[in-house]
């Protein structure tokens, strides 16, 4: 199956290119977290590559806040997404999973992440870190996989998410901290379908 590049331009094709190179030559997650890391790293350098489209908030998201959660590549097995979420200022979203490992970084403004996990069957929180443009962190679940950001910066924050799963089609999970409810969630992308959608 073909992937499908919504952003169709030379630096995502080759990025994707060798992150796919640098998956199939690793024997683990974290050796290929860390075989990725330094062309992340470099993505997130250039201010250039992500059109200001990808860098917009979107009122209706699933997500909720306004938060864009816009696709830019995913793999046409569902094995591979790379995506950006927008979170506006004075916004934060749900307690949520992902269910995959790979990289996520800060690529303009600022969050706040606080990162919980189960205590005797409670969910609380674990760690809390700030993040700046440039940060980015490798997501190996289930150790830190449950989250919440929450935008520090006057202006929106953009996260470049790169995750070894189809994230915005596949049903997650939703925590809520007062109830301990925890509700399936599908968030959806801004600007595409998901497969069972179209
Ligand atoms: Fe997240």
């Amino acid at each position: 199956m073909e992937g499908e590049f919504v952003l169709d331009t030379h630096v995502v094709r080759a990025f994707v290119s060798d992150v796919e190179q640098a998956i199939a030559g690793s024997s683990s997650p974290e050796a290929a977290c860390d075989a990725i890391r330094p062309r992340f790293s470099e993505l997130l350098a250039d201010p250039d590559w992500l059109p200001a489209a990808f860098q917009a908030d979107a009122p209706e998201s699933g997500m909720g806040g306004g938060i864009g959660q816009w696709l830019l590549y995913r793999a046409g097995d569902g094995s591979l997404s790379l995506f950006s979420l927008v979170v506006p200022a004075g916004s934060q979203t749900p307690i949520h999973d992902h269910l995959a490992w790979g990289l996520v970084g800060l690529y303009r403004g600022t969050q706040d992440e606080e990162i919980y996990a189960y205590m005797d069957g409670e969910l609380v929180p674990s760690e809390r870190r700030a993040l700046g443009p440039g940060d980015f962190y490798a997501l190996i679940p289930p150790q830190d996989d449950i989250h919440r950001v929450r935008t520090t910066s006057a202006t929106a924050s953009v996260s470049i998410h790169l995750l070894t799963n189809d994230t915005g089609c596949i049903w997650r999970h939703a925590y809520d901290l007062a109830t301990g409810d925890v509700t399936p969630f599908r968030s959806g992308y801004a600007n595409v379908d998901c497969p069972d959608q179209s």
